[in-house]
């Protein structure tokens, strides 16, 4: 269950865990309830959700201060630490990525030196959906693939990295066992199957956080199958056969939620979450379907208007809690309809660096999207167009839950490997002949970050 983010400052990002538990346990029974099914019937359970979260717990198992999102952007001299302490290379081989503002630890390390009182009660971090399964069966553990979104992990070896633990001074006792994704990691416990429905005992694997779940779901498992989300963020995974990381840092590298699988993966922090700003601010009274009937009737290009979807910061293209949004080139002439397809098309040109950047370090043979953003036709078409390539457009409407039930299903022996790729093929939205006007105009696009940078952080300091 996603609830609102609240942003008590600017760029924080902070939710309740004990409401995700009181959401789960609304969500199974009802799912029980609407599908007439007994909790006995369900032969396992996997979990998903957000990665990179900070849950912290203290000694009695107790919720310490709200969780610290994916999105929460109020680290940035963490991250500067990090880097200098442990060193940006060592960091990029060990930990396979770079410290973003995001991940785990520089959240750990903010809580240390802004919450002392709360620091010094730390006996358990977990990520947001490795909350529930200690709800469900009062076991800590955690999903590879999460863990990866820490910056705590060593990606290569796929356990926890003790020279990061070390160099930053926790304690290895906090962090909960490292599971593959298909692992059993307990059973519901005797007070949830009270509290939920489920039957006690019933085993629960490790799953996955939310963008291998995801990639499962529609089968992007294979080198060269790419899966691309767009959900609140727009994330474009490419699995990967053996452990790489990418020497710019721009790229994630992660371990998938199969064993002896990993991934690279480029995030966009808005995506969809532009769309969600540009209703809720300048269209309430449109539906999602009426905005891009609106945008439709703007032509391509938008007459010259561009959004820059940095509107939570950015990540993969360009690593910066400061990048800002932005319409630019608007003029008295530019309507909502035009202002509507400019959010369109400004996200599907991040989409593309997003593209570029996993098409120079993995080859790309299909491209698989799915996600909320993903069931507007408008904005396929302007996608493929703007990559110049093909879009199989498979409907998974459980998203990564549908993911995790197939960890479930695969890790207890349910689940035969032919079944697990089953539900694979679907629409194909292809480029057409506006594509060469896109990729002239992601271009243009391109000139605007670099160009407005230093802006965008003076900007990020008035508050
Ligand atoms: C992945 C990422 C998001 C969050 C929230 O790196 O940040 O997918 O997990 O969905």
């Amino acid at each position: 269950t996603e609830h609102k983010s609240s942003y008590p400052k600017p760029l924080w990002s902070e939710q309740q865990p004990n409401e995700w538990w009181n959401g789960a346990v609304a969500s199974i029974k009802a799912v029980l309830h609407e599908s007439s099914t007994k909790g006995h019937q369900i032969k396992a359970i996997g979990l998903t959700g957000q990665m990179h979260g900070l849950v912290a717990l203290d000694s009695a198992g107790e919720v310490i201060r709200p969780a610290m999102l994916w999105n929460d952007q109020r680290t940035e001299a963490e991250c500067q630490e990090i880097t200098e302490k442990f060193g940006r290379e060592r960091l990029l081989k060990v930990a396979g990525n770079s410290a973003l503002t995001g991940f785990t630890l520089p959240k750990l390390l903010w809580v240390k030196n802004h919450e002392h009182e709360n620091y010094n009660k730390i006996a358990q971090v977990l990520l947001p959906k490795d909350y529930l399964r200690f709800k469900l069966t009062d076991e800590y553990g955690t999903d590879l693939a999460g863990a990866s979104g820490t910056l705590l992990l060593d990606v290569k070896e796929r356990r926890w990295s003790e020279e990061l633990i070390n160099t930053f001074q926790f304690d290895p006792a906090w962090f909960p066992k490292c599971h593959e994704g298909t692992e059993i990691t307990g059973s519901v416990s005797k007070s949830a199957s009270k509290e939920t429905g489920l039957a006690e005992g019933t085993p629960v694997v490790g799953g996955g956080g939310d963008q291998a779940a995801q990639a499962m779901g529609v089968g992007a498992i294979n080198p060269g199958i790419v899966a691309l989300t767009l959900g609140t963020s727009g994330v474009v995974f490419a699995p990967l056969e053996k452990y790489e990381f990418e020497p710019e840092g721009k790229l994630h590298a992660f371990c998938h939620a199969l064993p002896n699988q990993w991934h690279f993966m480029a995030v966009m922090l808005s995506a969809a979450g532009s769309l969600q700003w540009f209703r809720e601010t300048l269209a309430p009274d449109l539906s999602y379907r009426e905005i891009d009937e609106l945008a439709a009737s703007s032509p391509v290009g938008a007459k010259g208007l561009i959004f820059l979807p940095y509107l939570t910061g950015e990540r993969s293209s360009h690593p910066n809690p400061n990048a800002r949004g932005g319409f630019i080139g608007l003029t008295a002439q530019h309507s909502k309809a035009d202002m509507a397809r400019a959010v369109l098309e400004g996200v599907a040109f991040g989409l593309a660096d997003c593209f570029q950047l996993i098409s120079k370090a993995t080859t790309i043979s299909e491209i698989r999207i799915s996600g909320g953003g993903a069931k507007s036709p408008l904005w396929r078409e302007i996608i493929a167009n703007t990559l110049g390539h093909e879009l199989n457009v498979v409907s998974v409407p459980e998203g990564a839950a549908y993911g995790a039930a197939l960890l479930a299903g695969i890790g207890t022996g349910n689940l035969s490997d032919s079944e697990k790729l089953s539900s694979i093929t679907g629409e194909r939205s292809q480029p057409t002949e506006a594509s060469e006007r896109y990729q002239e105009l992601h271009q243009l696009y391109q000139e605007l970050y670099p160009a407005l940078r230093e802006s965008m952080n003076s900007l990020s300091r008035v508050l």
